[in-house]
Parts: C-alpha cells; sequence; structure tokens
C-alpha cells in the first residue's frame, strides 16, 4: 500500500512560493476528516465554530478546551495526509502559560499547530507559544471571539485606518513568529495588501482570491448550514437536503411496513422455530 506523506509547513511555504493554491477546511468529526483527507485538502482546521455548526449555540464563546480537545482527537483520527491546526477557544490564551499549556495539549493529541484570534495585543503569547515549539497561525479581520466588541459579524476594515490597523497586527503576528495569518471577512483590498506586505502564508475566509490559500467551514461546503450563511460561503451540495429527505423515506417505509423488508431480516436454523413453538405449547 502506497504510503500516505503528511503535508508539513515546509511544503505549505512551498505552495506559496510556486503560487499553488493552499485549500483549507473547517471540520469537527472522523467521518468528514477521512472524506477531506482522501479529497486531497491541504489543511484542516478544528474550528471552535463547532459551537454554532454542531452544538445549536449561538456564539462561539462557550467552547471550553475540553470540548476542541475532544473534537480534535476525532479529526486527527481521520488524517493521514492534511496539516491539521486546532482552535484555541476563547480564554484559553490570556496568559502565556495558559497559552502554552492549552496549546501543548492540542498538538499532544495530534494536531499539527494552532490558531488563535488578535493581533498586537497577543503578539507576546505567539511569541511565547512559538518558542515553547507550537506553530501558530493568527486570526485577524472578524474575530468571533470578539463579536460583543465588534458589535456583530460585519466585514471589518472597510476605512483605510482600520486596514492600516490590520496590517500591523499581522505584522505584529509576524514578528512573533507566527507562520501565517487568517484573514476572515475583510475586503479583498485588504487582504490583498496584507499579502503584499507580509512573508508569512496568508489565508482568507471572505477575504478575496489575492492570498495564499483559501478556508471555508466544510457545513458551507456541503451545504448544510442551518443557520446564517456569510455572503462568501460557497456550496457545493445540498447534503441538508439530502439528509431530510432520507429521514422522510424511512419515516414514510417504517410507518407503512415497507421497511424492514425480506433482505434486511435474519432468521433461525431451519427446523429451529418450529421447535420453539413446541417447547412453548409444553
Ligand atoms: O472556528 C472556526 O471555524 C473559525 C473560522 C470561522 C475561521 O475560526
Amino acid at each position: 500500500m502506497e504510503q500516505v506523506k503528511k503535508v508539513t509547513l515546509r511544503q505549505l511555504f512551498r505552495m506559496k512560493r510556486r503560487s499553488e493554491k493552499i485549500v483549507w477546511v473547517v471540520l469537527y468529526d472522523w467521518p468528514t476528516a477521512m472524506l477531506a483527507d482522501q479529497a486531497g485538502i491541504d489543511m484542516i482546521l478544528v474550528g471552535d465554530s463547532v459551537a454554532m455548526t454542531m452544538l445549536g449555540l449561538p456564539s462561539t464563546l462557550p467552547i471550553t478546551m475540553d470540548v476542541m480537545l475532544h473534537h480534535a482527537q476525532a479529526v486527527v483520527r481521520g488524517v493521514k495526509r492534511a496539516f491539521v491546526v486546532g482552535d484555541m477557544p476563547f480564554m484559553s490564551y490570556v496568559t502565556a502559560e495558559d497559552a502554552i499549556k492549552n496549546a501543548g495539549e492540542l498538538l499532544r493529541v495530534g494536531c499539527d499547530a494552532v490558531k488563535l484570534e488578535g493581533g498586537e495585543s497577543v503578539a507576546p503569547i505567539v511569541k511565547a507559544v512559538v518558542s515553547a515549539g507550537i506553530p501558530v497561525i493568527g486570526h485577524l479581520g472578524l474575530t468571533p471571539q470578539s463579536v460583543s466588541l465588534l458589535g456583530g459579524y460585519h466585514v471589518q476594515g472597510r476605512t483605510a485606518d482600520a486596514a492600516l490597523k490590520i496590517l500591523t497586527d499581522a505584522q505584529a503576528l509576524e514578528a512573533a513568529g507566527a507562520f501565517g495569518v487568517l484573514l476572515e471577512n475583510i475586503p479583498t483590498e485588504v487582504a490583498k495588501t496584507i499579502a503584499e506586505n507580509t512573508s508569512f502564508l496568508t489565508f482568507s475566509i471572505g477575504g478575496g482570491p489575492d492570498t495564499a490559500g483559501q478556508l471555508l467551514l466544510s457545513h458551507d461546503v456541503l451545504g448544510l448550514t442551518l443557520g446564517l450563511k456569510p455572503v462568501f460561503a460557497k456550496s457545493y451540495a445540498n447534503i441538508a437536503e439530502q439528509i431530510k429527505s432520507a429521514f422522510q423515506a424511512y419515516e414514510r417505509e417504517v410507518r407503512s411496513g415497507q421497511y424492514p423488508s425480506e433482505e434486511y431480516l435474519s432468521h433461525m436454523r431451519d427446523g429451529e422455530y418450529e421447535k420453539l413453538l413446541k417447547r412453548l405449547d409444553n
């Protein structure tokens, strides 16, 4: 059997140098991870968006390290090739000590790197985690853990001042040793400016095409988003419709007696049922 080679940071930087796009997806479980890996996806994020997509919570804030570790373990079991990033949940990286400990837990269960939100203000934390030997990617623009501060899930960086702040934040992350930054829901021009004025890996989720790679949530890709779907989120299937119609067909067949039909039954050995009936008669 052919040995599958794991994607490494070196390989990701090589892809950037060769202008080969890096494909990144957010997912949370073993079967989806296995299928994405087999499909050739380069990177997987075990995101704290699990709160909203899988657990029906209104924001990412209730997610704890325990939840992240639970999902990270499942994802890692399904992956042979992709580079797996574990999301650091809200309040898990307030101090450098906490950050190193919690990032270490994500690596211990098999993640290859961690992601955390923020720019200049978290640069010392990023530096400490990287110094502990843990690869870190930053997250700027619409940072869901600051949804209260941002006043909702809106496009960020629409003015020159705001764009400059995001650029300064990205440069601070790079100087702190982050291997890249995820740019969420910002204007295309701003993402392009950041890609052109930094040397690390830039990724876009709703920031246009000018970054080294793209990220989408698997729920959006698969058409399984039941809540709000952002404008930038493209769906390549309508799994929600398929799931619903499968449940409807099952419901119909059970009620009508069509399921379980002969092909789904097992039977006693020849003559054993008759023996059983006889014994019950005695
Ligand atoms: O948790 C997540 O899925 C994320 C994306 C929204 C970028 O951080």
